[in-house]
């Protein structure tokens, strides 16, 4: 997810950009690097991996004649710094951040994906500037020196007109070396106000240790920093005085972006996930084909099988659906654990795709080597760069939710989803399957579920919280699904148990009455996931028949579903969308509720007892 910062004032600036890295290490990043100015003239150094190796690299710098250990610092000092999570280009030094234009007197860090960047640099070619990265960011370095005409704010809006996409960015130039220019759009981007200094990250937790005086940006404004100056302008150029507060936050909460868990802060990051893994996916698909799968290659497939574990085997089981309905090819899923113990029947032909967020999951791995010594493409689904899933198969696909925390999967488990969608839909063009105005259709559909996930994040955060409390001490949830409802009912009860340690079981419903049916009673709640109107019918009668045996009920369901709230104690409404894309939807107010129900029992919902992030033994 990239961390960004900048600095200017009476600190040497190395030093607080450097400490600002290490507080924004928790967003995940493969290289990172600075650029200050100090003695006239602009440094820049970069490393691929962790800090040590940018530690190391400063060091070797001022070895070599560089400025780092200078000991007088300039007045004002200033710089920008970044740790970066490659999106366009690989890992490399020539890839990490801060990137210059040609001339080397403007330099930027960037954070999110820039869209149109491909034809931007079809433009600057036309003008004869030659890019010497793969990176997006450049060509926002490029274009705002192309732009600028004795002003560096202005420059910025008028690049800003030319960029689609979401990202922060901070610039400074050598003709104006006391300003940094900031800006966001759909990123964070928070200033620290601090006596004579300023600060500008991704976080507050870059900059809490220096001021705890912050100035929370809106999108598309143009914040300029100097040492005793802030000035905040709209995107037509009208100033207007920033409101500052003052955050009152330890520096454990603040790792934490002033959420009490990483949970929760997680939750709430699902809609970013989202967007950024449609537009990764998206970029991908323009450069590599998504990780290598071609046209020819997607065609030549007359099976799928997805394997993978907990949260990610129910992703693939949404992803069946997706794909099955739309593309109408038929899909397998399995538990990896299972899988590779089954000697499958597999082969070239088959696309098997591996769903781990880590990366690591030994299981999974496991079969991953299998399907690949039987000779079918493996495809790994991941969140993970560099892990070892991206190194058993024969491409990758990558989600983007951004470093995960807590140990119950929540905005990685969003991400996979929509990534097998954006899959299904690639897959149905390719079969024909679906008729173009519906795809279209879904297509635009599914651009539209970051907005939405926000919206139900805000909306159902308190009844959930409600319920949780009401019914913490419940001992055994039923939950209940149909078609899409049903992953979501299986990844809903195991949020649940994972957190709160409070049995679940999760079935398809018209299996209810087969033996669930008799734990049912007074103290046993049902959750029903209720959001595909084809069988609501069939869902209604099981509601029925819970609340005979005098069970609550809770629902999930689609917003102009009315009849469910004679059958329901209460009901989650979602925005009405394709019953497919719901399951997105659908789970984030089982997430708040298994969440708010583990906090009413004063547990450590990031670290549950006996479960680890990543499993790497059998
Ligand atoms: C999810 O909340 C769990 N922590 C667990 O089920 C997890 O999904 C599973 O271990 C698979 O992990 P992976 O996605 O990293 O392979």
């Amino acid at each position: 997810m990239c961390g960004i910062i900048g600095y200017v004032g009476s600190r040497r600036s190395q030093d607080v950009l450097f400490a600002g890295l290490r507080r924004l290490e928790y967003r995940g990043y493969d290289s990172a690097g600075v650029a200050w100015r100090e003695d006239g003239r602009t440094e820049c150094v970069r490393a691929v991996g962790n800090l040590d190796s940018l530690d190391s690299a400063l060091a070797a710098h001022a070895q070599g004649g560089g400025v780092a250990t200078a000991t007088a610092v300039a007045s004002p000092s200033i710089g920008i710094g970044h740790t970066r999570w490659a999106t366009h280009g690989s890992v490399t030094e020539r890839n990490a951040h801060p990137h210059a234009d040609a001339s080397g007197h403007f330099r930027i860090v960037l954070n999110g994906i820039i869209e149109n960047y491909r034809s931007l640099r079809e433009r600057l070619a036309a003008d004869l500037i030659e890019c010497s990265s793969d990176t997006d960011a450049e060509v926002v370095a490029q274009l705002i020196a192309l732009n600028y005409d004795g002003d560096l704010a202005d420059a910025v809006r008028r690049s800003l007109g030319e960029l689609t996409g979401h990202y922060a960015i901070v610039a400074m130039c050598d003709e104006e070396p006391d300003t940094l220019v900031g800006v966001r759009h759909e990123c964070p981007l928070v200033v620290g106000i601090g006596a004579g200094e300023h600060f500008i990250a991704s976080s507050i937790s870059a900059f809490i240790a220096h001021t705890r005086e912050v100035a929370v940006l809106d999108d598309d404004e143009i914040v300029v920093l100097r040492a005793n100056e802030l000035t905040v302008s709209d995107a037509g150029g009208l100033p207007h005085r920033p409101a500052s507060t003052e955050v009152d936050w330890d520096d454990e909460r603040c790792e934490k972006d002033g959420f009490e868990t990483f949970m929760l802060k997680e939750i709430h990051e699902q809609a970013g996930a989202v967007a950024d893994t449609l537009s990764h996916w998206r970029a991908s698909r323009v450069v590599g084909a998504n990780g290598g799968l071609s046209d020819e290659l997607l065609r030549a497939v007359n099976r799928i099988v997805v394997v993978g574990c907990g949260t990610s085997y129910h992703a693939g089981l949404a992803g069946r659906l997706a794909i099955e309905r739309w593309a109408r090819i038929p899909v397998d899923v399995e538990v990896a654990s299972e899988f590779r113990y089954r000697d499958p029947i597999i082969g070239p032909g088959t696309l098997v795709l591996a769903i781990t967020q880590s990366g690591e999951t030994a299981d999974t791995l496991a079969a991953m080597r299998l399907a690949r010594a039987r000779g079918a493409t493996v495809m790994a689904l991941t969140n993970a760069v560099g892990s070892q899933a991206t190194r058993d198969c024969d491409g990758v696909l990558f989600t983007r939710a951004g470093i995960e925390m807590g140990v119950a999967a929540t905005k990685t488990f969003v991400a996979q989803v929509v990534l097998l969608y954006a899959l299904a839909l690639r897959l149905a063009g390719l079969t024909e399957a679906l008729p173009e105005a519906k795809l279209a259709e879904l297509q635009s559909e599914l651009e539209l579920l970051p907005e939405r996930i926000n919206d139900v994040v805000s909306s159902v955060d308190e009844p959930a919280q409600e319920l949780g409390e009401r019914l913490a001490w419940s001992p055994f949830f039923l939950y209940v699904g149909r078609l899409s409802g049903l992953p979501v009912a299986m990844e809903g009860a195991l949020k649940l148990k994972e957190i709160s340690y409070v049995p679940t079981d999760a079935y398809a419903a018209g299996e209810m009455k087969h033996g669930p049916i008799a734990m049912l009673g007074p103290d046993t709640p049902v959750v029903c996931v209720a959001t595909e109107d084809s069988v609501l019918p069939k869902l209604l009668s099981n509601l029925s028949e819970a609340r005979a045996r005098g069970a609550r009920v809770l629902a999930v369901a689609s917003a102009g579903c009315e009849e469910i709230g004679d059958y329901a104690d209460h009901v989650f409404y979602l925005p009405r969308t394709d019953p497919l894309l719901q399951v997105v939807l659908g789970i984030v107010p089982l997430q708040l509720f298994a969440y708010h129900l583990a906090r009413a029992r004063a547990l450590n919902v990031d670290q549950p007892r006996n479960l680890a992030k990543t499993v790497t033994v059998e």
